[in-house]
């Protein structure tokens, strides 16, 4: 079964899979979608409006700028597209509120069965029907975005990249930056000094990566990528990656003392 993602916004059109040049149809999402790993479908929140004027929003009670996001739409809107699948929703609400979003919690979700993804808008949600609904609040970042939807899209690619098949080459998800690292132990003659010990699920960024010309601007690729040690490789990237952790992001690495002498 392909993974469902469902997404509530008041912009549809922004998911729609016949939108040439959205985002989400370009590269790794549309290829996972037309392998059948993922499907998603956006649903207009105007359609669970009560009122003639479609509005799912109204002024704050207690005065003050912007709109609110009211309940019903929102709730009707939640049930209804939640009954159109037996599979349960792991329902998500897209806030700057929320919870950072990393590559732990893209993992978690691309295990899911179906993810039901709720982009609020102006100044966010009638406070009553997040209570109800009790969703995952995730933020994509300490800044403000004028609507979920961004935050949506964002979710979506760090999701489906990771289901297993969409990236053709099953490796490279291990790669990343932010996956978790491996130790480098070599063979079992490989000397212990030369062994990389890295603390269980640290997360460091990717190493540098080189392809052709072998010199360019009088720059030339490191010699290990080509000595064909297929060891050595492995170590050298683990270094960078370890270096590059330390250098730009020590926040990811566990408490120094653990990693002692590299
Ligand atoms: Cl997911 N939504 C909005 N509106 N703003 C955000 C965000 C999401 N994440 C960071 N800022």
């Amino acid at each position: 079964m392909p993974l469902r993602i469902d997404i509530l916004t008041t912009f549809p059109e922004l998911f729609d899979p016949a939108l040439p040049g959205g985002v989400l149809n370009a590269s790794i999402p549309a290829r996972a979608r037309a392998a059948g790993l993922v499907d998603w479908h956006a649903t207009n929140l105007r359609n669970f409006t009560n009122g003639r004027h479609q509005k799912t929003d109204d002024r704050p009670f207690g005065g003050g700028p912007g709109m609110v996001m009211m309940c019903q739409p929102v709730y009707d809107a939640v049930l209804a597209v939640e009954a159109s699948d037996p599979r349960p929703a792991t329902r998500i609400l897209l806030t700057p509120q929320g919870r950072l979003l990393d590559q732990r919690l893209a993992e978690d979700l691309a295990t899911k069965p179906r993810l039901l993804l709720i982009a609020g808008h102006y100044e966010g949600l009638d406070e009553r029907v997040v209570d109800k609904l009790a969703p995952l609040e995730v933020s994509i970042g300490d800044y403000v975005l004028s609507g979920g939807e961004l935050g949506a899209m964002v979710l979506m690619d760090a999701v489906i990249r990771l289901l297993p098949g969409a990236l053709g080459h099953e490796e490279s998800a291990a790669q990343d930056s932010f996956s978790v690292a491996q130790s480098y132990s070599g063979h079992p003659q490989t000397p212990r000094r030369d062994r990389i010990v890295v603390p269980p699920s640290t997360r460091l960024l990717d190493c540098p990566h080189y392809t052709q010309p072998r010199e360019w601007m009088g720059m030339a690729v490191p010699d290990v990528l080509l000595s064909g040690d297929h060891g050595a490789i492995e170590r050298w990237r683990l270094e960078q990656r370890l270096a590059r952790t330390r250098e730009r992001r020590p926040d990811l690495l566990p408490p120094s003392g653990e990693m002692a002498g590299r």
